[in-house]
């Protein structure tokens, strides 16, 4: 599993990177997830975004990306 966090400056702004720390925590307990940052990823408006296996998600931040997370990988949605 890939997941890419927007490092793009309106993601940055709005805590991408507070993000990374809480992905950083999931990671460890999910064999093979690898997380990558990422140049803008065209949806500022909507920030912070992520990307999992290709598919973007619009509206994380550090409080519900392990729900968001965790979501996608027992439900694939
Ligand atoms: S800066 Fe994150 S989607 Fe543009």
């Amino acid at each position: 599993m890939i997941v890419r966090v927007c490092m793009g400056s309106s993601c940055y702004l709005k805590g991408s990177y507070k993000v990374v720390e809480k992905l950083k925590e999931i990671r460890d307990k999910v064999p093979g997830m690898k997380i990558y940052g990422s140049l803008c990823l065209g949806n500022c408006s909507k920030g912070i975004c992520i990307e999992i296996d290709g598919e973007i998600v619009s509206g994380v931040n550090e409080e519900n990306v392990k729900e968001i997370f965790l979501k996608k990988i027992t439900t694939g949605k």
